[in-house]
């Protein structure tokens, strides 16, 4: 029989993604989104799509009614960093409630599997590189905050009601799909790799690079940039992990590869052809040195393997997508 998977913000970046990858492999899809920053035309059509906001207990509830859920995939929260040290508030209103009206409704309707997006952010400036899965978390911005509280909230609720969860740490999410039909578009674009590949495209006259102080052999920021296509293979892996009776458990998703900004910047130079012109800029708030997962537990215990895991592969898929909608979803 066909599981029917719920989507929780299934029209975002790594949302529209998750979808697809379930498409592929045979996964009946529903999904749920508020549209505040996802787009419509992201939503692969063999999906059935539900607009609400998570936080809306009667609009959850008529769409567990409707549809037979067997597991959840909770990917619906605001994730800026920046953002988040400007307005907290918005960040643990959105993140929190939303989670807790899914759970909330999950139980009414004995839903037992829920795998949700966590990030690399909760571990605030790591204790060592690579992050292990079970480093101390110390979050050093609301965003990462946010997603540890919802951690603890999950834990908890596991103990009382017997949901199983896995959390995924997400460590950058980049790249597209390779045939470019769907991409990024965050309004506005804040985040390194689709401001770099704007400015080649001449929509953008140069990037900033936020911070050249920082602990590192060039002085800027470094992450490890993970091809969403893997992201979301790792959450289907998670979710056969679950339902073979495997723990609840939370797994860092990463390439175990660390670039700085500035390596980012010649990459895409590099894939590109084009000459991207940078200025060094102060330090935004809230950003830690290096962030750098360990990925073995997930690879041995889930079974990942990351096809895209090549820092060339994973903006060139990003390119072809910036080159096939170069405003985004729009105006295709
Ligand atoms: N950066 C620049 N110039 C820009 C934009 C970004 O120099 O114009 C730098 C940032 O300072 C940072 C790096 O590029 O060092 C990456 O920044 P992004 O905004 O692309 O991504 P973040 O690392 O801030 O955050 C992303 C997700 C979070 C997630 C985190 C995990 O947005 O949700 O990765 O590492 F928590």
């Amino acid at each position: 029989m066909t599981e029917t998977i719920l989507v929780a913000g299934g029209a975002g970046y790594v949302g529209s993604h998750m979808v697809q990858e379930l498409i592929n492999e045979h996964y009946d899809v529903v999904v749920i989104d508020n549209l505040s920053t996802g787009h419509r035309q992201a939503i692969n059509a063999q999906a059935r799509f539900y607009q609400g906001d998570t936080r809306d207990r009667q609009f959850l509830e008529s769409v567990f009614a409707q549809e037979e859920i067997t597991a959840v995939i909770h990917m619906d929260a605001f994730s800026l960093v920046p953002e988040s040290v400007q307005q907290p508030l918005k960040y643990f209103d959105n993140n929190l409630i939303g989670l807790i009206s899914l759970l909330e409704a999950m139980n009414k309707y004995a839903i037992k599997y829920l795998i949700f997006s966590s990030t690399a952010a909760t571990f605030g400036n790591p204790v060592q590189i690579p992050i292990q899965d079970q480093d101390p978390q110390q979050p050093i911005n609301p965003y990462g905050e946010s997603k540890l509280m919802m951690e603890k909230i999950v834990h908890w609720v596991e103990q009382a009601n017997g949901l199983q969860c896995v959390a995924l740490r997400y460590f950058n999410a980049a790249g597209a799909l390779a045939d470019g039909s769907i991409g990024e578009d965050h309004r506005p674009e804040t985040h390194l790799i689709p401001i770099i590949l704007r400015t080649a495209a001449g929509q953008q006259d140069y990037v900033q690079i936020c911070g050249t102080d920082y602990h590192t052999p060039d002085g800027t920021n470094i992450r490890d940039y993970v091809h969403v296509m893997d992201l979301a293979q790792a959450h289907i892996l998670a979710l056969k992990y679950l339902q073979a009776g495997n723990p609840s458990c939370s797994f860092n998703l990463g390439s175990n590869t660390g670039f700085s900004v500035k390596e980012i910047l010649q990459t895409a130079r590099e894939v590109t052809h084009c000459a991207i012109p940078a200025q060094e800029a102060p330090r935004r708030g809230g950003d830690p040195d290096i962030l750098i997962a360990d990925n073995s537990q997930a690879k041995k215990i889930l079974g990942w393997h990351p096809q895209y895991d090549d820092i060339h592969t994973i903006i060139q898929t990003a390119w072809t997508w910036k080159q096939n909608h170069p405003q985004g979803y729009a105006h295709k």
